[in-house]
């Protein structure tokens, strides 16, 4: 079914509450935020972009109500964006969301350049990032309350007591076990639901609009994490046991789940890394807080080669470095899976150009690397 034939004011309420999300993220005005849209216009120079979107976020703001805006500093349009005359605030055109456009550039989308790449954090974006931390999504759907109900009263609370976790002065032992069982499982879902729309796309003989892909760099992403987290603390027999735990108990709760409504799967994750935005940027703070426990374990810790090589960070990057790029990729798939969560199942995947344009950005620093340890081929390639 495709969102621009289909669209009605219910679905446009939907999809409205991911969009704020992205929209929150970045601050033209103090007012509307337009991060994701900023980022890809910083990323290829578009400055004219950027007052492109200013003009819009500033008509969006004014526009009359019946034309589907609202005057709320919050909300940024009832319409969908297809229908809307302003620039998506993921920077993905109308037209190239269409069925029809995507048909059309098979050769362009199918391009497998970009696939895996995780996104390499600017300093200003993992700070722009760290301000979207209360970004939540309200439940509207009977699924979205269900979804929430059991993230947040079945696992989150309940997930806190058995760790010990409290949000006020944390100990470092609560924290270094929650992570390596949360990121265990954070890991499961992107799989499960790349894995289901790959034997969909072969059971129905049909494209899968570019959402395997998204889904699979999720799912790698949240696996680094996991292992990033295994060079700076020790998982006990305990730790593994409910990691083990974890993944034979939830796997299946998962998998019936995107089975009978995929929608609701995604909702889920959106509520997953709500939570996990909320624990990191709580580690973060006291971490670089003086006088607490995380603080005094933790803010002279280098951060492990493995981050450094997997975000880039500079030689004598911190623990913290790594922690903030992490808590950056947690918010990056909350905002996705809110997304999905209000998309059908076969509307094109709104972020198919950001894993090229994050797969450039890497080329462009791994060759300036390259150069810089190599001047011969640098003046090689000047001649
Ligand atoms: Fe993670
Ligand atoms: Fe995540």
């Amino acid at each position: 079914m495709m969102l621009g034939s289909s669209f009605n004011m219910k679905s446009a309420v939907q999809l409205q509450q991911p969009l704020k999300c992205a929209v929150r993220m970045h601050s033209l005005t103090p007012a509307v935020r337009l991060q994701p849209a900023l980022q890809s216009a910083r990323v290829r120079g578009a400055r004219g972009m950027l007052g492109a979107l200013a003009r819009g976020s500033r008509a969006l703001a004014s526009a009359p109500a019946g034309q589907g805006e609202t005057d709320s500093p919050e909300t940024v349009s009832t319409q969908h964006f297809r229908l809307s005359p302003h620039a998506h605030p993921l920077n993905a055109k109308p037209e190239r969301l269409t069925k029809a456009a995507y048909e059309t550039s098979e050769g362009d989308v199918s391009n497998k350049m970009g696939r895996q790449q995780n996104h390499i954090w600017s300093r200003e974006e993992l700070q722009d990032k760290l301000e979207t931390y209360k970004d939540v999504h309200t439940p509207v759907e009977f699924s979205d309350h269900v979804m929430h109900a059991i993230m947040y009263y079945g696992l989150y609370h309940p997930f806190n007591f058995i760790t010990g976790y409290k949000e006020i002065n944390p100990s470092p032992r609560s924290i270094e076990w929650r992570l390596i069982i949360l990121e265990s499982f954070a890991g499961v879902p992107g799989f499960v639901a790349a894995g289901f729309r790959h034997f969909r796309s072969l059971r129905l003989l049909q494209k899968d609009y570019g959402w395997i892909g998204t889904l699979l760099e999720e799912a790698e992403n949240e696996r680094m994490h996991l292992l990033v987290c295994m060079k700076m603390f020790k998982a006990s027999w305990l730790t593994r046991t409910l990691a083990l735990g974890a993944q034979v108990g939830l796997t299946p709760f998962l998998m019936a789940v995107y089975m009978i409504k995929p929608k609701a799967l995604h909702r889920f994750v959106g509520y997953l890394e709500q939570t996990a935005c909320k624990t990191y940027h709580n580690i973060i703070t006291h971490v670089e807080t003086p006088g607490t426990e995380l603080h005094a374990a933790w803010a002279h810790l280098d951060a492990p080669a493995i981050a450094k090589g997997y975000w880039h960070l500079a030689p004598d990057a911190k623990w913290v470095d790594a922690l903030k790029c992490m808590y950056a990729d947690e918010a990056n798939h909350r905002d996705v899976n809110h997304t999905f969560a209000s998309m059908e199942a076969d509307d094109p995947n709104p972020y198919l150009h950001k894993h090229r344009e994050d797969a450039v950005k890497a080329w462009k620093i791994f060759e300036e690397e390259h150069m810089r340890k190599h001047p011969e081929k640098a003046k090689e390639v000047a001649q």
